[in-house]
């Protein structure tokens, strides 16, 4: 359990921030004056590794790493908590206006609250993973997430992830890159981060899960899961997300230049 406090009958007043970390200088940081003020959309399926790659880019470069997945999952988690059906697209479509949360990224994990809570933790809940699909579906939830996507990236120097940032969200970015690895590392990772949130789970229910949401996420109307066709394609699934990183640090200094 980690709220803090007793949940709000309102929603709060529309606010985000995100909070940059400042890796300490690196190489990739000598170059910031040609870096400077880009965005860099990373997309792809669950379990590609592009959340703790995004992260990590974001931190080398040091630029504010934008986690889209987590800012549906906050709607999820904020419209179960507040007894909204997963399917009443207007009431999630207001909520998703007007909720108020906030990124902290640290070195190590991107901290998301929503108002006074800390749902760091609660967003990444099974039970919030079975709903989220069907609640970032509705177009009333998109609009609402990609204006606040856009606003949080008026400035630059962002690494946004999710999996419609190449297409819908910053179809101008500098540079996209679409991750991919087959569905059993994706399912082996996933397995790994919920171990590590002391959640149980097998690799079979969650190679299942992440087929289930590929299929869902594809084939739904609203922002389906598509490469942009100027996205460049890094398959994961025999990289070390140290792999995973140093290749695309690389690529971004082959094509902004
Ligand atoms: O990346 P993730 O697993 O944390 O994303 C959670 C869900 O949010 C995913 O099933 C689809 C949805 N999502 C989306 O629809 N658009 C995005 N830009 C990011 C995530």
């Amino acid at each position: 359990m980690t709220s803090r406090r007793v949940l709000p009958t309102e929603f709060p007043v529309a606010n985000h921030r995100a909070i940059p970390y400042h890796a300490p200088m690196t190489d990739d940081k000598l170059n910031l004056s040609k870096l400077k003020g880009k965005i860099i959309a990373i997309d792809g399926p669950a379990g590609s590794g592009k959340s703790t790659t995004a992260r990590l880019v974001a931190a080398r470069l040091g630029y504010t790493y934008l986690d889209t997945g987590a800012m549906y999952r906050a709607v999820t988690w904020f419209a179960l908590k507040s007894g909204i059906d997963p399917s009443d697209g207007d009431k999630l479509g207001e909520m998703a206006r007007t909720m108020q949360f906030e990124f902290a990224t640290e070195a190590e994990v991107n901290r998301v609250l929503v108002g006074e809570y800390d749902v760091t933790t609660d967003i990444r809940s099974p039970e919030v993973t079975l709903h989220v699909s069907e609640v970032s579906a509705h177009k009333s939830v998109r609009v609402a997430m990609v204006a606040r996507q856009q606003q949080m990236a008026k400035e630059g120097s962002i690494v946004a992830e999710g999996r419609d940032t190449t297409t819908v969200v910053f179809p101008q970015a500098d540079i996209k890159i679409y991750l991919d690895a087959n569905t059993r590392t994706r399912a082996e990772r996933r397995l790994l981060d919920l171990k590590g949130m002391g959640i149980d789970s097998s690799v079979e229910e969650q190679e299942a899960d992440i087929i289930r949401r590929d299929k869902y996420d594809s084939e739904r109307t609203n922002s389906p899961l598509t490469k942009a066709s100027d996205a460049h394609i890094v398959d994961t699934s025999n990289l070390t997300i140290e792999g995973q990183v140093d290749k695309i640090i690389a690529l971004i200094h082959s094509v902004i230049k």
